[in-house]
């Protein structure tokens, strides 16, 4: 199936007003009816719900939940971020592919995709990325920074997230350090990957990936993430328009992680929206657990806890849960 006569047929639908006549769709990718016909079929053996009406033509049920370079681009309003956007129908992992494709790649590259197979997860965890439910971005930076700061972007982005969201009207918190939750159900993640250059110590690349649960059902997630896992539509009852909101969130974390990069603002707008301080907490890193309380967020947002035994130490991997008794499958 050639891929870009669907993409221009979503794009279409997408972005018309109403339904959008077979006449037009054929003039517009200069192919026969029956053509448009078979790009239409397919569409719909790909999920998409597209109505046929007598006399008027094509109209596409949620056209917000189409992510296409000619949806999104236009929106861009970024210096850089995004200016070479890349979105593929599916691929195993966005971080994967900007990592195997980072030394031809311009600073700021944006990849997204409609499913991914192998969506990766923090602590080795599979990000589970169905097609038609979330938005799956992962974006590459040259920042001048040293290894060691690379955490604040993965702070930068879920501010970013945080800020793109309540322009929408939905309000999520942050778990530190970089899951999105809305009331006790994570909507977002992020897994921000470097490469260092190790005779100076500074960063070469790093890859900030982000996945966003848009659209998504209870029912339709598996077990065990039914219990733990939401999404905006089905927290909030928001049905965000996903290239307006690729395109707002772009804007965000240019904004937060360009120079100069000003880190006291940034962990400001993280505190205001972090949901773990002062609260008891498990904190688990890969091999051990361990209950603590969260006392506060340092200079580099790691967090400042007291352990069992009373004493005072800073954390700056691993992640913290706030649910008593949660099994390790339960995070998403
Ligand atoms: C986590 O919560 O454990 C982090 C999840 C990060 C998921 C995003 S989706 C886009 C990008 N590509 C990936 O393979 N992972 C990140």
């Amino acid at each position: 199936m050639n891929e870009s006569a669907k993409e221009t047929i979503l794009t279409l639908l997408a972005g018309a007003k109403g339904p959008v006549s077979g006449e037009e769709l054929c003039r517009r990718l200069g192919v026969t009816r029956a053509a448009v016909w078979k790009v239409i079929d397919q569409l719909r053996r790909e999920g998409w719900a597209v109505e046929a009406r007598p006399r008027s033509g094509y109209r596409l049920e949620h056209p917000g939940r189409v992510l296409t370079e000619g949806l999104i681009a236009p929106l861009l309003n970024t210096r850089q971020l995004g200016r070479n956007l890349i979105v593929l129908e599916q691929v195993d992992s966005t971080n994967r592919y900007l990592k195997e494709h980072a030394s031809a790649l311009p600073d700021g590259t944006a990849v997204i995709a409609r499913c991914q197979t192998a969506g990766r997860g923090r602590m080795q965890r599979e990000f589970y990325s169905p097609a038609g439910e979330g938005l799956y971005l992962s974006v590459l930076l040259r920042p001048r920074l040293e290894a060691g700061r690379a955490a604040l972007f993965t702070v930068a982005a879920a501010v970013a997230v945080a800020q793109a969201l309540e322009a929408w009207g939905v309000c999520p918190q942050i778990k530190w350090v970089n899951d999105l939750l809305l009331g006790e159900r994570k909507i977002c993640g992020i897994l921000t990957e470097a490469a260092v250059e190790m005779e100076s110590g500074r960063l070469e690349y790093l890859i900030v990936g982000i996945g966003v649960d848009l659209w998504g059902r209870r029912e339709d997630l598996p077990e065990p993430l039914r219990q733990v896992a939401g999404s905006c539509l089905s927290e909030a009852g928001v049905e965000v328009d996903g290239p307006r909101f690729a395109a707002g969130l772009l804007a965000r974390l240019e904004a937060l992680t360009g120079e100069p990069f000003e880190q006291q603002p940034l962990l400001e707008q993280y505190r205001q929206r972090l949901c773990v301080l002062g609260q008891r907490a498990r904190l688990i890193s890969p091999g051990r657990e361990e209950e603590v309380t969260i006392l506060d967020l340092d200079d580099d947002a790691a967090l400042i806890v007291r352990d069992g035994a009373g004493r005072i130490k800073t954390v700056n991997a691993g992640e913290v849960s706030l649910r008593p008794n949660r099994r390790k499958e339960d995070e998403r």
